[in-house]
């Protein structure tokens, strides 16, 4: 990897910033703060770090929800993925309040590896099935089609969250109402993973919804089929699996509900708003859609992910005193290993800011990886282009109004009109 080659991306980095800023509306601090949080100003912001300070320490901890002392900000490739892989040294946080919103019992994302992480991440596996995913996707088509039959649709409450909604019902095996179980998930989601200012308002919003699903799961036990995730645990925890008691259920259940919903919601209106703003690859993306080709429309999908993920950064906490390469790191830092600028790097991603659909998926880090790569993995792959298929093959597809989470990261509404 050339010296030069670098330089050049943090040069051209340096330049989208200030093209972001002039283009931005409002006051200086105004200006920058919309690049700062727009991905193409994150791209441009860590294509300049990679090259001239590619380990950042910050005297404050930027996830404030978690305890920590200072953060630092790692942009390269290879650093990401070393603190990823090294799991006993830089440790996942979320432990405390995993526990608040399942009552105690700790799930498995909050959890270093050992015994209680593989006991439980062993038992959620030996309830799923080869084919559990064919009624499924079969369901995602179909409510697809439905949403989609006029001239226009407002993407998260007609497809992307009611669609994965839908799933949590029929395949987890949660009775709840679609509107009021989006809405939890949502905010037990925002609460767990970006609630970076440590806000009391979204404390209460997620302690409210975690009483109702909560109080939904354990209702919907008795009646829960064998062709549901709750139904075969409520089955092996009878059986005398202790993954599965009463509390167990609960911790389980609930984890998996709460990383499927605005995830999938939020992934799809970046992927969609992505492709919006590249015309050429829109087209390609539709042609492939009307011939109804899932798989060449997950590979835009992804790639329009890449420049837009859902989360650009993953955090952890170090352990013990450590390094990474030449760098010290304190025990208790926060590191901010930034997946989106991984996607970037020059040093290991060919014309990282070119779009390429169908980029070998090592390239992609769109939900995880290692330890805890996202459980709904397959899932991912699966129902993103099971739903949005039937979207982008409509003609003249366009936004009406961007994406807007009403004061939150999630999208509540997405108006797009077609024809
Ligand atoms: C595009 C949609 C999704 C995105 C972007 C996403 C993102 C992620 C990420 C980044 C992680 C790792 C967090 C970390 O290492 O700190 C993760 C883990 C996880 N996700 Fe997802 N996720 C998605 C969909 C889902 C779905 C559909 C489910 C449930 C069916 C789910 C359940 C989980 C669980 C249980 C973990 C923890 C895995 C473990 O600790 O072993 N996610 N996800």
């Amino acid at each position: 990897m050339s010296w030069f080659s670098r330089f050049q991306a943090a040069i051209d980095g340096v330049a989208g910033i200030g093209a972001g800023v002039i283009a931005a509306k409002g006051g200086v601090k105004a200006r920058i703060a919309a690049v700062l949080t727009s991905p193409a100003g994150q791209r441009d912001a860590m294509a300049v770090l990679r090259f001239a300070k590619p380990r950042l320490h910050l005297k404050q901890n930027l996830i404030r929800c978690y305890e920590a002392d200072g953060s630092l900000l790692l942009t390269r490739a290879a650093d990401f993925h070393a603190v990823i892989e090294r799991q006993a040294d830089f440790e996942v946080v979320y432990g405390p309040r995993m526990r608040m919103l399942t009552g105690g019992r700790d799930f498995f994302l909050g959890m270093q590896d050992g015994a209680d992480y593989r006991r439980d991440t062993d038992a959620m596996r030996s309830i799923v099935k080869a084919d559990d995913l064919v009624p499924v996707l079969a369901m995602a088509r179909a409510e697809a089609a439905t949403a989609l039959a006029g001239t226009s649709a407002d993407l998260p409450p007609m497809l992307s969250a009611r669609i994965p909604a839908l799933m949590v019902q029929q395949y987890f095996g949660v009775q709840m109402e679609t509107e009021q179980l989006i809405a939890d998930a949502t905010a037990m989601f925002h609460f767990l993973f970006s609630d970076l200012q440590a806000d009391p308002k979204v404390t209460a919003a997620a302690m409210a919804a975690k009483d109702r699903v909560n109080a939904a799961i354990d209702a919907s036990k008795s009646g829960a089929g064998p062709e549901t995730l709750l139904g075969r645990a409520v089955r092996a925890g009878a059986a005398g699996n202790s993954a599965f008691d009463a509390d167990g259920i609960r911790a389980n259940i609930i984890g998996i509900v709460i990383g499927a919903i605005p995830t999938l919601s939020k992934a799809s209106c970046l992927a969609v708003e992505e492709l919006l703003r590249r015309p050429a690859a829109l087209a390609k993306a539709r042609t492939l859609a009307a011939a109804g080709d899932e798989a060449g429309v997950a590979d835009h999908l992804w790639e329009a992910l890449r420049f837009s993920p859902v989360n650009p950064i993953l955090y952890r906490r170090a352990h013990t005193d450590t390094r990474i390469g030449e760098t010290e790191v304190a025990a208790g830092t926060m590191v901010l290993a930034a997946n989106l600028s991984a996607m970037f790097d020059e040093a290991v991603v060919p014309h990282p800011n070119r779009f390429i659909p169908g980029r070998p998926w090592g390239v992609y880090a769109l939900w995880g990886e290692g330890l805890h790569l996202c459980w709904g993995d397959r899932i991912n792959k699966a129902i993103l282009p099971a739903m949005l298929t039937p979207l982008l093959a409509k003609p003249g597809l366009r936004q009406i109004s961007a994406p807007d989470g009403e004061g939150t990261p999630f999208p509540r509404h997405y108006r797009l009109a077609w024809g």
